[in-house]
């Protein structure tokens, strides 16, 4: 009896093998491998090879490339993320956690492109045309006219696209579509890269912006939106916490802009809002001169954004002190602590620490070490900062301060949010004059002492 073919795929990465692997050799990832029916590929590629014309070269100086094919849609937090808005032909993903607000977000771009007189196109395979509109409806009128497709076919669609040509589509989620020449079951990973290439050239072919919604799922039998990144212009990711309103839109790749502009929203009754100052909003709440609360400078893309960070130290009950890190690296607040351990002759080993950025974000830059050791050392003695003071500087391993990219910007940008003191790496102070703050350079970790009061 002849074996069916079948072949095992990563749900993670899409990494093929011809027999199940418990670890992925791409990803690295445990126990991600399905197995899925072989795709016949004269099946898949026809679509590519149907009426294929000659294919000849263009020489790079005649090919045009206007910037005018940007189309903003009027959602500021979204249009910079994006790279200064939406790009004519594009294909963007949008993942993130079921119920972060993927859909609730895209609906939104959805009214204000409509507003702007512009045609879209909204497929769900999730929802029904009911469900749509009732969503619609909390988000306010909208002005123009949507136009709704409940259908997860990718022919029956990619059919409708030819009919209708809207200059922009929504696919919601792309984990629902389907097409019938592959006999895998929606969501498997065949699957999700077939509908993706087919998608892909309805975008190219017809230049038609193409907004894909992809689940993140880490168990479960659905392929994750890693799986098609590489397929894809733009990979944003919409994450948030469970228990905080705000959401972030980040961008992990982008073809058209820099990847590491975020876009800050809050999810209402009404849908989700823009927070057009993240600073304040994080700083929420507060404490006012307490030991182990220190402010950092942070940069996000091109913005400068405000946390705090929280250390709170003390003594251990067990054999194996505690330590947690909320919001940054674990491993670096250990390493951090063992330099204050080292530097500063203050036995650590014996404390148990727990470190926090509050207000939910997470933050792995550098430029955040003098803000974590600042915290640990003003709750270890017990002293606080003076109220009003920033910090942001790189900590080296013998304890010196080094130097972090765009000090000029996040001093400034402190002075505007009314902060009078920032401790500083002393090389950037060199180069700094901005009137209104106190700038305080600091060398080595050991000057940090005085700052305590
Ligand atoms: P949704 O966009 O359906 O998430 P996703 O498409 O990523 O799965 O968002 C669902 C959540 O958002 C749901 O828990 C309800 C909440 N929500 C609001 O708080 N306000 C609103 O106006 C809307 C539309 C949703
Ligand atoms: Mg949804």
């Amino acid at each position: 009896m002849a074996k069916s073919k079948t072949v095992f795929f990563c749900k993670e990465c899409g990494f093929e093998s011809s027999k199940w692997l418990g670890q992925c050799p791409g990803c690295k990832e445990w126990n991600t491998f399905t197995e899925e029916p072989v795709v016949k590929k004269s099946a898949s590629s026809m679509a590519v090879t149907k009426g294929l014309k000659r294919a000849e070269p263009e020489s790079l100086s005649k090919v045009l490339a206007e910037d005018s094919e940007r189309k903003l849609t009027g959602i500021a937090e979204f249009d910079r993320v994006l790279g200064g808005g939406i790009v004519k032909g594009s294909l963007v993903l949008v993942g993130g956690d079921p119920g972060i607000g993927k859909s609730t977000l895209l609906l939104q771009v959805c009214k204000q492109l409509v507003e702007r007189d512009t045609k879209v196109l909204y497929i769900s395979g999730e929802e029904s045309l009911r469900q749509i509109k009732m969503r619609a409806e909390r988000l306010g009128t909208f002005k123009g006219d949507l136009l709704l497709l409940a259908e997860t076919n990718l022919d029956l669609i990619s059919d409708t696209i030819t009919r209708v040509m809207p200059q922009v589509i929504v696919i919601d989620s792309i984990q629902t579509m389907f097409r019938e020449e592959i006999s895998a079951a929606p969501g498997s990973v065949s699957q999700v890269r077939e509908t993706t290439g087919a998608l892909m050239h309805i975008a190219k072919g017809m230049g038609i912006t193409v907004f894909i919604v992809g689940h993140v799922t880490k168990e479960g039998v659905v392929a994750g939106p890693r799986v098609l990144e590489h397929m894809v212009d733009t990979v944003l990711y919409f994450e948030g916490e469970n228990t905080a309103s705000y959401r972030i839109l980040r961008a992990v790749k982008n073809r058209f802009g820099s990847t590491n502009e975020i876009g800050v929203f809050e999810m209402k009754n009404a849908g989700l809002s823009e927070v057009t100052n993240p600073s304040e909003y994080m700083l929420q709440g507060k404490p006012e001169d307490e030991p182990g609360s220190v402010i950092a400078a942070s940069m996000e893309g091109t913005r400068t954004i405000l946390v705090e960070v929280q250390a709170l130290v003390c003594q251990t009950n067990f054999n194996m002190p505690r330590r947690t890190a909320a919001g940054t690296d674990y491993n670096r607040v250990n390493l951090l602590m063992a330099v204050i351990e080292k530097r500063l002759g203050i036995q650590l080993s014996f404390c148990d620490a727990y470190i926090n950025v509050a207000g939910g974000m997470k933050i792995n830059e550098p430029a955040l070490d003098l803000a974590i050791v600042l915290a640990i050392l003003s709750s270890y003695k017990n002293k606080a900062l003076s109220s009003k003071t920033i910090a942001f500087g790189e900590v080296g391993l013998t304890g010196e301060v080094r130097a972090v990219n765009l000090a000029e910007q996040r001093v400034a940008d402190a002075a505007k949010l009314g902060y009078e003191v920032c401790i500083l790496p002393y090389v950037n102070k060199q180069n700094l004059n901005i009137k209104g703050i106190q700038l305080v350079g600091i060398r080595n970790v050991k000057e940090l002492i005085n700052q305590l009061r």
